[in-house]
């Protein structure tokens, strides 16, 4: 019984909240109870994609796929400075990639886009687990058919955990006193089918429809992840209550920060804890506020899907119905959570980038649409920079970018706020806004495997709102001419083209940079090669360095 007590359409289910409210709570209860993916545990994590059919709605089962079953997959649970193993088995019958949305992998190891399992075949990144307790996920991420695979159902959920949390006492008790809220909004067409929609019309909290679950009245935590294609959620309660936000997209903020209302776009996660303690007995439920949902952000009245039922209502999310307390029950908080150690400052930045979020009838990003083979930006290790995202493309985007966690300097030049505050990987650009961040492109370089940053909307990710970079280490590429070899090939990636690397003419060395990487070079002497940039400039050069 998918549909008990509600016999209004999908479609209209937003706007009634209010009125629905107002009868009495009983005549309002909720179909399901919400589905909690299983965890898997490390240090080896199976996963295998496949087609299957799950009971989304009533009628005909949907024809949907999942890591491990029909739908989702998985919550993998690790813990920080675990060495980890995932296998990841490919049986949809197409290529496809999975990607650890989040987590600070090397690029080889991170499923993005240049990744591809080919069908039947099985991955097997491994990597050391250098985050601290978080919220992550994981999604297919080949390039065009990303949309494809996630709006079939394969997302799933991978909590970092460390020491931090545990001497913070935050709740982490997977099922009892902590949940994942994975959020999608789906499209249908005949018989159930899904339909690869940029809004849906029909809510679903882990592929459960009108989802309720049982909570106990205490502190309990929720992963809230935002899976959907574009919408954003406006996340509140019905009775207006707050909510302590303890950690955003990469990790525990330093103290927990009390909201009411929280903007979240696709590919944001939030881990909030809710204060159960004196609602034994009653219903609380988790709304999306699109109605005050600022407009050109994805689900308000006006701008992105203007015209969706859903587009500026208000809706039902979960209900909580709140039952007894558990044995131990955890019924406070900390004021403080921890000290994040590295916060880095404006002044220590010696990059500045502008990544312009654009729109050449498709969305693209530098007027350029996304191409595999073309370099966009290369980054050397180790450096502390700011990027600016100028948001010129109409309406407001989700901006993600892969390998590492950033710090929001500023949103249209001014400091943000509460769960913004913290370790991120995704940020709001609103339109004619111009959103810049600071991070440090620390720990993995590799100049033949690409990152990604783009637009987390998936239908423009899909259609070319990507761009892609590399992270490059000198350090390799320290060549010491006094050594008598004499054959120093000095081709590095073939993405490092004349377009960022070139060779300072001395009057020792007089060649260019592609007379090196065309054919081995002959070692002089008294020199040593190293790598150096200009500040506030992509373009790399070789700088011949005398040593005496
Ligand atoms: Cu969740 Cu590049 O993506
Ligand atoms: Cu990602
Ligand atoms: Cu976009």
């Amino acid at each position: 019984m998918k549909n008990k007590g509600m016999n209004h359409s999908r479609a209209m289910r937003g706007y009634l909240h209010t009125s629905l409210i107002a009868l009495s709570a009983c005549t309002v209860q909720a179909a399901s109870p919400l589905l909690v993916p299983p965890t898997l545990t490390g240090p080896v994590y199976n996963l295998s994609m496949d087609h299957g059919a799950t009971q989304l709605l009533d009628g005909a089962a949907t024809p949907t796929a999942g890591y491990n079953g029909s739908i989702l997959g998985p919550t993998l649970i690790m813990n920080a400075g675990d060495f980890v193993t995932l296998n990841v088995e490919n049986n949809l019958g197409e290529e496809t990639t999975t990607h650890w949305h989040g987590l600070h992998v090397a690029p080889e190891d991170d499923g993005g886009p240049h990744t591809g399992i080919a069908d039947g075949a099985t991955w097997s990144p491994d990597f050391t687990v250098l985050d601290t307790a978080s919220t992550m996920w994981y999604h297919p991420h080949l390039h065009g058919n990303t949309h494809e695979h996630v709006n079939l159902g394969l997302a799933g959920m991978i909590l970092v955990r460390d020491s931090v949390e545990e001497t913070a006492n935050l709740p982490r008790t997977y099922g009892v006193d902590e949940f994942p809220l994975i959020i999608q909004d789906k499209d249908f067409g005949p018989n159930n089918t899904l339909i690869r929609a940029n809004f849906g019309d029909t809510i679903f909290v882990n592929a459960t429809f009108e989802p309720f679950l049982e909570v106990p009245s205490q502190m309990v935590r929720f992963r809230i992840l935002n899976g959907s294609s574009e919408r954003a959620y406006h996340l509140g309660f019905d009775d207006n209550r707050n909510y302590s936000v303890v950690g955003a997209d990469g990790g525990l903020l330093e103290a927990p920060v009390s909201q009411n209302r929280t903007i979240l776009m696709p590919g944001e996660r939030l881990d909030v804890v809710v204060d159960f303690s004196s609602d034994n007995g009653s219903t609380v439920t988790l709304m999306s506020y699109g109605s005050t949902l600022p407009n050109g952000v994805p689900g308000a009245l006006m701008g992105p899907g203007a015209g969706n039922a859903l587009n500026g209502a208000d809706f039902n999310l979960i209900e909580f119905q709140v039952g007894d307390q558990t044995a131990s029950p955890i019924t406070s908080l900390p004021t403080s959570i921890w000290t994040i150690p590295d916060r880095w400052e404006e002044s220590e930045a010696t990059v500045f980038r502008t990544v312009r979020l654009t729109r050449d009838g498709a969305f693209t990003i530098d007027n350029q649409a996304f191409d595999g083979s073309r370099m966009d930006q290369v980054v050397l290790k180790d450096t502390i920079e700011v990027w600016s995202i100028v948001n010129e493309a109409g309406g407001s985007h989700p901006f993600h970018i892969h390998d590492i966690q950033f710090y929001i300097l500023d949103r249209g030049a001014q400091p943000v706020t509460g769960h913004e505050t913290g370790k991120r990987a995704t940020v709001r650009a609103d339109n004619n806004e111009t959103v810049r961040f600071i991070a440090k492109f620390e720990t993995h370089a590799n100049a033949d495997v690409p990152y990604m940053y783009h637009c987390h909307i998936l239908p423009h990710e899909d259609g070319g709102m990507m761009g892609q970079f590399i992270v490059v280490n000198p350090e390799e590429k320290l060549i010491d001419l006094t050594s008598s070899d004499t054959d120093v090939t000095l081709r590095w990636s073939q993405y490092l083209t004349s377009q960022f690397m070139s060779l300072q003419s001395t009057s020792d060395l007089g060649v260019s940079f592609s007379d090196i990487v065309s054919s081995p070079s002959v070692v002089d002497e008294k020199n040593q090669l190293i790598l150096s940039r200009d500040p506030g400039n992509k373009f790399f050069r070789l700088l011949p360095v005398t040593t005496d």
